[in-house]
């Protein structure tokens, strides 16, 4: 049975963050990272059911979103070999790496078109951050062809009901895109041990 008081905990914190630094984006994100470091340093605090992949998609399970849309707590399991397409978010966002491992595109726009950085393999225990002041546009793909992998995602809004957009980098075409959740049911933060 998953430590769901390790969840609930990292979400009462983020959510104290959240109401302490509000539109300070910085002073959130160098608040959270450590805190998402900390919980991604075991996996025991996931549920099963939020770890499971689908054979062709990379799945977004909500652990919790909050009842203000000031923050959501997404679970990515991506299959071997899965990958998001190139895409932003529209809101800042923490990712901390929990199982195997991740492939880390950033895009920066250049005369239109958008030019890849170099990419980064992201290892468990690692936290990266997104935003539209640091940085909106990447691609993350499961480093593994053989095995899942599993990020956790914080975002300062309900980043499923978002919308925001994907592109084709070689061809510059842009698609509005709104990513929605997998699952119908999220964790019961309040279950007794
Ligand atoms: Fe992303």
């Amino acid at each position: 049975m998953a430590n769901i008081d390790r969840l609930r905990g990292f979400i009462a914190q983020t959510a104290r963050i959240v109401e302490r630094h509000g539109a300070d984006e910085a002073a959130t994100l160098a608040a959270l990272e450590p805190e998402l470091a900390a919980l991604i340093i075991s996996d025991d605090f996931l549920p099963a059911a939020y770890t499971v992949p689908h054979p062709q998609y990379y799945q977004q399970y909500l652990l919790y979103g909050d009842p203000q849309d000031r923050f959501s707590v997404v679970s990515f399991v991506w299959g071997p070999g899965q990958k998001t397409p190139v895409h932003n978010h529209r809101t800042w966002g923490a990712i901390g790496v929990l199982r195997g491992a991740e492939l880390s595109t950033d895009y920066t726009k250049q005369d239109g078109k958008l030019i890849p950085g170099p990419t980064e393999k992201l290892e468990p225990g690692r936290v990266v951050a997104v935003s539209p002041t640091i940085g909106d546009v990447h691609q993350i793909a499961n480093a593994y062809d053989d095995r899942v992998s599993i990020s956790i995602h914080v975002y300062g809004g309900n980043i499923g009901r978002i919308h925001r957009e994907v592109f084709v980098p070689e061809s510059g075409a842009v698609k509005p895109f709104v990513s929605g959740y997998v699952n119908a049911d999220t964790p019961n933060l309040w279950a007794a041990e």
